[in-house]
C-alpha cells in the first residue's frame, strides 16, 4: 500500500500476547467492529505470527476485508526466497494472509540481535513484496546535548540508505523512544512534536524536501486511551504505535474513538 495517508493510523503491537488463541480471536472481532464505526482513522492489528490467520479480517474463501481494519506482522523474515530458513516467515507469506503493514527494527528485536544490517535486510525483504514496512527507532536515553538525534538520523540512514526514494515514499517510521517504552509515562507531546519535525528533516536531507512533508511519522511509547488525543493534537504525529493498552480491549476501544474524535 502506498503511502499516501491522510487518515490517522492506530497500530497495535501485542507483542506476545495474549496467550489462548481464543483471546485473540475476541480482541480481533473487538477491534474490527471499533473500526468499521472509525471516520478518520485507520487501525491495524499485530498479533503474534500465530494469531494471524484467525485475527484476519477476511475469510480465506471470500478475501472480504473489514473497512478501516488491517493486519500487520510483528516481524518478517531477512530471506526474501523461500528455502531451508528453519523458524522464519516471508514476507510473502505475510502478505498472503492478508497482512499489509510489518514491523521493522523495533527496539526489542534489536536487543535480542538486530543489528542495522539486519534490520536494513528486513525492510528491504518487506518493501520487495510490497507490503508497508513500519521501521522502529528511538534512543535509548534523552540527554541534554542533543546526542539522540544523532542516534535516531544514524538509525534512519542505516536501515534505508540503500533505499531508492520509489520504495522509501511507503515507509512509516514509528518513534519510539526505548526509555518510553513499557515505562509509566509516555513522553510529552511538545516533545513528541519537536522530534517528529526532526525525523522529517532527515527524510528530506536523504530524499528530498517533498519527502519531508510526505513521511509518515507514528509514536509509540505507554500510550494510553488517556494521552493518545494529545500526543496527536500536540504533538502532530500521523498516528500511534500502541504495545500494553493495544490488548487490553476497553482501552483500546476507547483510545481509538479518542483520536478519531481529535480534530
Ligand atoms: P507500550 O505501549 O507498552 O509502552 O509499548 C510500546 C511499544 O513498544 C509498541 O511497539
Amino acid at each position: 500500500m502506498p503511502n499516501t495517508l491522510h487518515r490517522r493510523l492506530i497500530v497495535g503491537n501485542w507483542k506476545m500476547n495474549p496467550a489462548t488463541v481464543a483471546e485473540a480471536k475476541k480482541l480481533a472481532r473487538i477491534f474490527r467492529r471499533v473500526a468499521t464505526s472509525l471516520v478518520h482513522t485507520e487501525a491495524v492489528i499485530c498479533p503474534p505470527l500465530s494469531f494471524i490467520s484467525i485475527c484476519s479480517g477476511r475469510s480465506l474463501f471470500t478475501k472480504k476485508s473489514s473497512p478501516h481494519f488491517h493486519m500487520g506482522a510483528q516481524v518478517a523474515s531477512t530471506q526474501e526466497e523461500g528455502g531451508p530458513h528453519t523458524g522464519e516467515v516471508g514476507a510473502q507469506m505475510l502478505r498472503d494472509l492478508g497482512v499489509e503493514y510489518v514491523i521493522v527494527g523495533h527496539s526489542e528485536q534489536r536487543k535480542r540481535g538486530d543489528t542495522d544490517e539486519i534490520v536494513a535486510a528486513r525492510l528491504k525483504a518487506v518493501l520487495g513484496q510490497g507490503l508497508t514496512p513500519i521501521l522502529c527507532i528511538g534512543e535509548s536515553v534523552r540527554d541534554e546535548s542533543g546526542a539522540y538525534l544523532s542516534v535516531l538520523k544514524d538509525q534512519i540512514k542505516a536501515s534505508c540508505g540503500d533505499i531508492l526514494k520509489k520504495s522509501a515514499k511507503s515507509i512509516i517510521v514509528a518513534y519510539e523512544p526505548i526509555w518510553a517504552i513499557g515505562a509509566a509515562e509516555a513522553m510529552k507531546a511538545e516533545d513528541v512534536y519537536e522530534t517528529s519535525l526532526f525525523i522529517k528533516k532527515v527524510f528530506a536531507d536523504l530524499y528530498g524536501a517533498d519527502m519531508g512533508l510526505k513521511v509518515t511519522v507514528l509514536y509509540g511509547g505507554s500510550v494510553t486511551y488517556r494521552n493518545a488525543p494529545d500526543i496527536i493534537a500536540i504533538g502532530k504525529v500521523d498516528g500511534l504505535l500502541v504495545g500494553r493498552e493495544s490488548v487490553n480491549a476497553p482501552g483500546f476501544v476507547e483510545l481509538l474513538k479518542a483520536v478519531d474524535l481529535v480534530k
